[in-house]
This record gives C-alpha cells, structure tokens and sequence, in this order.
C-alpha cells in the first residue's frame, strides 16, 4: 500500500549518505580510514595524526602535525563557569549522563562557532569539541570519586594529559606511564571513526535540520551510551565479573544461544562484520601487550575472555550466526588494568568518537546536496476510521 510510504526523492534525505571518511568491508574484516588500514594507523601512528587525517582527508607531515596538536592544545581549557554543572549532578550519576550534559551545555558559551555556515567557525567548533572532550570527560570522572578537578597541562600529549586529569590531584606531581598512555593512544585510534554506525547516524541526523555542532555531539553521545553500542564495553566487563570463573563460561555460551532468553554475549557480534572485527584483534594484542609490561601475570578477566572467545569460536551457532568478537570485548580489560572504572568506558569510547563524529557533521554540511534527513516509513496502522465520540465509546 504506497499511499502512505513516505517517499524521499534524495538519497541523502533517508538518512544514508555518501562518506570519503571511513570504509568497512564486513565480510572481509576490513577497515580503513581515508583509504589506510587500521592496522597501519595503530600501529605506525598517534591519535592526533590520526584525527588529523579523519578531518582533512591527508597524513600531516611534521609541521602540519605540530600546529595542529598546539591549536588543539590551545583549546583544552574549559569556560570556568562549566565547573557548575557538575554541582547540579548527584555524585553517582552515570558519568555518560554528565557528557551528554556538559556537552549540550557547550552550546550556550562558545556563541563564535554556532554559525554552521561558516567554514571557521565550524572548524573552531570542531577543534574545541576534539581538544575539551578529555577535560570533560576526566572532571565527569573527578566529580564522582570526589576529588579537584586537575587542569589541562599544555606541555603534554593528548592522551597523557587525559591520563593526568584523570589520576592527578593537586598535592603532589604525578607522573603518567608511557606504557598507559601509549595504550591509550591506540585505544582512541581504534574507536575513532566507523562509518555510519548508530551515532555517527544520530550526529549526521541531528546536523542535517541545523542545530549546532555542541548540540549534535551531545546527541551522538546520547545514543553511545546504550549497551547494544558503545555501552557494550561496560556491559563487558559486569558479563565477565559475572561469570566469574572460566569453568562457568559454558553456562553463559548456553544461555546466549537460547532463543527464551534474551541475554546475549556482550562484546560479541556486529551489524556488519561477520568476520572477525579487526579492531577486536588489535584490541586482543594490545591487551596482552599492556598486561604484560604492567606485570600483571594472571588477570582472571582476561582468562574468562579468552575462554569465552575459544569456546564461542568452536560453536556451530555462534558460526553459523557469524558471530565474532567486536571492539568491546577485550577494551575494558586494558581499561581497567589501567585503574579507570567501568563507568567511565563508554565515556572512553564516545572521547574518541568525537573526531569520527565531528569529520563526519563536517562532511555532511560541505555536501552542497545535503537536505534534511527524513528516514522512510511504510505506515502499518489503520486508515480511514469513523470518529465516535466519548460517551459512545
Ligand atoms: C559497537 O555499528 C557499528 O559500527 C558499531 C560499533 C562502532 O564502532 O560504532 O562497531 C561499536 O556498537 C559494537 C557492537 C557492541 N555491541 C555488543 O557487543 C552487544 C552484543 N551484540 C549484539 O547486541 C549484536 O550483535 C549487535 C547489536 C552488535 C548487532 O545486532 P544485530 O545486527 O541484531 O545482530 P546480528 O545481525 O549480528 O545477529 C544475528 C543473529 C541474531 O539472531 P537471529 O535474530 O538472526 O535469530 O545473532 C544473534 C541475534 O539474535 N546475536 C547474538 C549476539 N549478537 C547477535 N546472539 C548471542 N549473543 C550475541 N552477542
């Protein structure tokens, strides 16, 4: 019955788009940003490089990479008034809730880079959006273990200075292991960016009717946060404590594979790898790497994954199903050998996700033939009704 499906003449008004940004082949396990592979940006690059070429669409040579870390360093202070938001949340709110907050309130100080016509006040917006994420994403942090908020420190690196404003407090110098922030760095590498998931979709959405960049980033973490999302990798990590022993991951597999129940083995599966996401992999070697040089010899988390991981593998329905670990699965063990609770994970992802979701709005707002989204819908419900009025029915 067409009469009331909804048709949109623009491709782009349906809410898929064309994207030069990212590109994923799910059968084949691949993915690549601005045409490199995941595999070479983790391993041969930082984040900063990395957001660089997410933006611009090139690698920066050596002096484009260095003014771009200063501009951005240049914008890491937050307005001191932002501080007051925090009071207004109780101390054991979600720290997602604080960023989806915090980060709409952006909209209401930074009034020289609302105006989305102007290609300088866009990349001013989207500059600040990159370099105030970890500020405010470490205060989220403070503010719920009760301690001062640290201040962002211009003579450190991008994810070290995240590190220092998490763990650092007035009273004495604290120094961040290079091991922790080089993970880091490769942490943020590996959520940066990924094609038209479900936040990066609400970002373009949100972007596509005008509001103004601080607005649609806060919708974009609005819509991280749920555990079939970025909320997975929390989600994790309560699965593996629950499970609590490698001897108990059978039960969890069967409970998984049992259609009646609804649970499902979080930081497994994909909407579009059906191969084995690559960043899983990388994720899977980073985490041994970490544990290792942190000396940490017998993390039972990571005993539960890998047997988790090894039995879900050798099973016909997770085959069958293509079901394969994604990011999610080992990130929060590395997370948490790095001291940062499970709470503030999905803060981790949606830090990182800022620039994938930033070079995306921008790229939605230069196509000359962007409209405003309007997803389809073919009606189902009734039509034609004869009205009948209260005290009739
Ligand atoms: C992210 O889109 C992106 O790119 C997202 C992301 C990004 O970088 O932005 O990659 C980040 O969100 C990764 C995914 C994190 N979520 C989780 O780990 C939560 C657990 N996974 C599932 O909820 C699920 O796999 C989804 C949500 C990720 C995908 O959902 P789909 O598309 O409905 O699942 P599917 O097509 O892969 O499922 C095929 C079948 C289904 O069974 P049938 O309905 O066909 O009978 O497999 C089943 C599902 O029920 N299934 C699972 C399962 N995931 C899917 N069964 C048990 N455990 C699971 N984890």
């Amino acid at each position: 019955d067409t009469d009331h499906f909804t048709y949109d003449p623009g491709f782009t008004s349906t809410g898929s788009c064309e994207s030069k940004i990212s590109f994923i082949d799910g059968d084949k396990g691949i993915l690549q940003h601005r045409g490199y592979s995941i595999e070479d940006l983790a391993e041969n690059c930082d984040f900063m490089e990395v957001a660089y070429l997410l933006l611009k669409g090139e690698l920066p040579n050596i002096d484009e990479k260095a003014k771009f870390e200063t501009d951005i360093t240049m914008h890491t202070m937050v307005h001191e008034q932002l501080h007051k938001f925090y009071d207004g949340f109780r101390r054991d709110a979600h720290p997602m809730a604080i960023m989806v907050g915090v980060v709409g309130a952006l909209s209401a100080f930074y009034h020289d880079s609302l105006d989305i016509n102007d290609p300088h006040q866009r990349m001013v917006a989207s500059y600040r959006l990159i370099a105030k994420m970890p500020t405010i994403a470490a205060w989220a942090y403070k503010y719920s273990v009760g301690q001062p908020f640290m201040y962002p420190r211009n003579d450190m690196r991008y994810a070290e200075d995240f590190l220092h404003m998490m763990f650092a407090v007035p009273c004495e110098d604290y120094k961040v292991n290079p091991v922790l922030a080089k993970a880091m760095d490769r942490i943020l590498i590996l959520h940066a960016d990924h094609e038209q998931n479900a936040s990066t979709s609400t970002v373009r959405l949100a972007g596509s009717s005008g509001a103004n960049p601080f607005a649609c980033i806060a919708a974009g973490i609005a819509s991280l946060w749920g555990p079939a999302h970025g909320g997975a990798n929390e989600a994790v990590l309560n699965m593996l404590t629950e499970i609590g022993t490698p001897d108990r991951v059978g039960e969890f597999v069967a409970k998984a594979k049992d259609k009646n129940d609804p649970f499902r083995l979080m930081g497994f599966g994909h909407r579009v790898y059906k191969n084995f996401d690559p960043r899983a992999k990388i994720m899977a070697k980073t985490c041994h790497e970490v544990l290792g040089e942190l000396g940490i010899k017998d993390e039972p988390l990571l005993e539960i994954a890998m047997q988790l991981e090894k039995i879900a593998l050798e099973d016909d329905y997770f085959i069958e199903k293509k079901l394969y670990p994604n990011v999610d699965f080992y990130s929060g063990i590395i997370l948490k050998a790095m001291g940062i609770p499970t709470s503030m994970f999905t803060v981790l992802f949606a830090l990182a996700r800022t620039t994938g979701w930033i070079a995306q709005w921008n790229e939605m707002i230069e196509d000359p033939s962007q409209r405003i989204g309007r997803p389809r819908q073919l009606y189902t419900g009734e039509v034609d009704r004869d009205f009948v009025p209260l005290h009739q029915r």
